[in-house]
Order: C-alpha cells, then sequence, then structure tokens
C-alpha cells in the first residue's frame, strides 16, 4: 500500500542529490499561485546530465525529446554541449531553433511516413535509423547520401517497465541484409542501434546488446561493412516510489562492455529521454471536491489521468505523493477533475485527512507525463513556471 510522503522527506533526499527544494516549497505555500502547475527545475536538468556523462565517459548524448519537449529542457541540454534525438517534424523544429547542424541529428523513429521523411531531408538531416526492408526502399527517394542506423533487438529473461522491443527491432540476423540492401540503395550503412525499453533497471540487458553489436560489428567487418556508429538507446531508470541504485553504479557495467568490446574508432551514442526530464519537473495540484464513499476518503484533484497523470496510464508509472499535512493516514483515493469514472490516479493510498483548498506535490512528473494528455473536458491544462 503507497502511502504519502512528507515535506522534510523529499527535502531530504532532494538535498543529498544537489537539488534545492526551498523554491519549489516556496511556490507551494504561495497562497496566490494557481494550480495544476508544473515546476520545471533548470539545474536538476544539468545535474542530470552531468550525471549521465561522468557515468559513461565514451558515450555522447542525444537527448531523445519525446518524453518532454519543453523548451527550457532542450536549450539546458544543448548548452551543456548536449544532441538530440528526434522522431517526427514537430521535433525537428523544435531542437533546431537552438541552431544545432541538423547533420548531427538522430532521426530515430524507424517507420517514417514519407512526408516526414521528406521534411527531415529537406531540413539537412542525414542520419537516420530503419529496421525493416520496406522502409530501406523508402531511401530510393532521396539522392543525397544518408547515412542509415539498423535497430535490432534482444531477447533478455528481465524486461524493462516499458518494452520498446515488441514493435520495433529486426532480428540478428536480418541486419546483415538489410546492410546489403541499403548499399544497393546507393546510401551508406553507418551503424547498430537497441533500445533496451524504458525504466529498464537491469544493466545486464545493455550489456547483453553491446555483446551482440559486437558479435554483428565483427560479421559486418568481414563483409565489408565499415561500423561508425553504435547507439545504445535510452532506458536509464529513475527514482519514483521504488528505490534504484544510483546512475554512476547502474552505467559501470555499460561502461565497461562498451570499453571491452567497442573498438576505440567507433562513436558511441545514447538517445536518454526519462533520465534527463523526469526529476526536473514537480507538479502541485490543488484538492477540488471531496467526498467519502465505500469507506474511503475520495479527494478530486485539479489535474488529472486524461492530463498529468497520463503516464500512469501509457507510461505504467506512480508518481511520489507528497504532502505538508500531518497525522493518522486514512485509506484514500485521488481522482481527477473530469467527469469520467476512468479518471482515478490513486486508489487504496494512505494519506493524511485534506480538505478542499490544500496542495499536494507529486514530483519526478516530467517525463511522459503532460506530453501524453488531452483536452478532455476542455479542462484548464497546467502551466510550466522554469524555476532555479
Ligand atoms: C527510439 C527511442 N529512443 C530513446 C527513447 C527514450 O527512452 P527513455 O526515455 O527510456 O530514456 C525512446 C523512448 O520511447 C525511443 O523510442
Amino acid at each position: 500500500m503507497t502511502h504519502s510522503v512528507t515535506f522534510s522527506e523529499v527535502e531530504k533526499k532532494a538535498h543529498k542529490r544537489g537539488m534545492n527544494f526551498k523554491e519549489i516549497k516556496e511556490l507551494f505555500y504561495k497562497k496566490e499561485n494557481t494550480t495544476p502547475t508544473l515546476l520545471l527545475s533548470k539545474s536538476e536538468i544539468r545535474r542530470n546530465y552531468d550525471a549521465l556523462i561522468a557515468a559513461l565517459p565514451r558515450v555522447r548524448i542525444h537527448y531523445a525529446v519525446k518524453p518532454n519537449a519543453h523548451d527550457a529542457i532542450i536549450s539546458e541540454v544543448y548548452n551543456r554541449g548536449g544532441n538530440f534525438d528526434v522522431c517526427s517534424a514537430g521535433e525537428i523544429e523544435k531542437v533546431l531553433k537552438t541552431g544545432i547542424d541538423p547533420k548531427t541529428l538522430i532521426h530515430s523513429h524507424p517507420i517514417k511516413s514519407i512526408p516526414e521523411f521528406d521534411f527531415a531531408i529537406d531540413k539537412g538531416l542525414e542520419l537516420f535509423v530503419i529496421d525493416n526492408p520496406t522502409e530501406v526502399e523508402k531511401l530510393t527517394r532521396y539522392n543525397k547520401k544518408l547515412k542509415i542506423i539498423i535497430r535490432f533487438r534482444i531477447n533478455t529473461n528481465s524486461t524493462a517497465v516499458v518494452n520498446l522491443q515488441y514493435k520495433f527491432g529486426c532480428q540478428l540476423e536480418d541486419v546483415l541484409p538489410l546492410a546489403q540492401k541499403i548499399k544497393e540503395t546507393g546510401h551508406d550503412f553507418y551503424g547498430l542501434c537497441f533500445h533496451i525499453g524504458s525504466q529498464c533497471t537491469y544493466s545486464e540487458n545493455y550489456v547483453k546488446a553491446i555483446e551482440s553489436a559486437h558479435s554483428l560489428i565483427t560479421q559486418l567487418d568481414t563483409d565489408g561493412f565499415n561500423t561508425r556508429l553504435l547507439d545504445i538507446g535510452g532506458g536509464f531508470p529513475v527514482e519514483y516510489t521504488e528505490p534504484i541504485i544510483p546512475i554512476n553504479e547502474f552505467c559501470k557495467p555499460i561502461a565497461d562492455a562498451i570499453d571491452y568490446h567497442i573498438r576505440p574508432g567507433i562513436q558511441i551514442i545514447s538517445e536518454p529521454g526519462r533520465y534527463i526530464a523526469a526529476t526536473p519537473t514537480t507538479l502541485i495540484c490543488s484538492i477540488i471536491g471531496k467526498a467519502q464513499r465505500d469507506g474511503k476518503m475520495w479527494y478530486y484533484l485539479d489535474d488529472g489521468l486524461y492530463s498529468t497523470f497520463s503516464g500512469i496510464l501509457y507510461d505504467q508509472c506512480q508518481y511520489p505523493v507528497v504532502s505538508n499535512i500531518t497525522g493518522e493516514h486514512k485509506l484514500s483515493v485521488l481522482a481527477g477533475p473530469t467527469c469520467d469514472s476512468f479518471d482515478v490516479m490513486y486508489d487504496g493510498l494512505m494519506i493524511p485527512e485534506h480538505n478542499i483548498g490544500d496542495k499536494l506535490l507529486f514530483t519526478s512528473t516530467g517525463a511522459y507525463c503532460e506530453v501524453s494528455g488531452s483536452n478532455f473536458n476542455s479542462l484548464r491544462r497546467p502551466d510550466y513556471l522554469v524555476i532555479d
């Protein structure tokens, strides 16, 4: 059963990470602020970026824009020397505003509509991911020589919370024929990539994929293909309601596997999304309704499953609930503001009794949250407030 956590517990944890919780606390207590609001900490973006590059010294970061394409995240990553992974015309337009060279972006969507493909080429992108022969045929439309990355999948005993190997990725034995087909279209087989799944707590899955990449590179060498890039995807885990090991410990076996298996001339990139974007955002909500039903306290919030909490549904995630109210914890339900009965975020939560107008904080709500929300019931969606 999940309990809410107190401000001091969150403050202690934030402090340990080097995050200043003071500003969040001040905004929480400010009387006149409107809710729901998403507080986005720029310094936390920088800390996450720096922690990941320190943990993976050979790896260059291409922030995967999909979990959160907020301009502040894009510019912090860019100012830190980071690059981007994009999947659509909209994402390309957003990152190009930084002034980044389009040739250096990776377009990681293995299936691109012709208009999306044309748009990316027109904007100057050169690095594309494919995973099947039909997608390779689309390359014949383009005269400019493109750098093509093949996405493969691996089988693992333990899977990530979000499985990204179901919809995409070719089998290992399909890689050589695909490289051959790319060559026949006049384009350049450039490298390999994989994505072991999002919120993956098993570093051994990356290690296994890196070992597979090594065998593939050896076979590709024999057949005369020059592998210049390995993209190890995203997937790095974030602490939500369950503790996870620090990122440097998590990445150590991955960094070692890269050093051991992948020769120095091959460029290594990664496409982290969640790890960069999740913890910088904190949601502040207000309680707008209260009822007692079936022996439980029901609280209705001004944000719900159809908006920021859509991550509960699409990302299989639970966000820590933080309250400044103390007292006996009672069996409670947190529901959203729409008129739909499905709009329930937490059922069976233990929290002290609250009243209308009280606020709650939800930490680590920056990745795969508001991006998958909707305007159902035409309710107000939360605004972002960029802090520190
Ligand atoms: C191709 C690709 N790269 C990177 C990511 C980001 O993954 P994560 O947020 O787990 O780091 C995703 C997530 O869906 C993806 O599909």
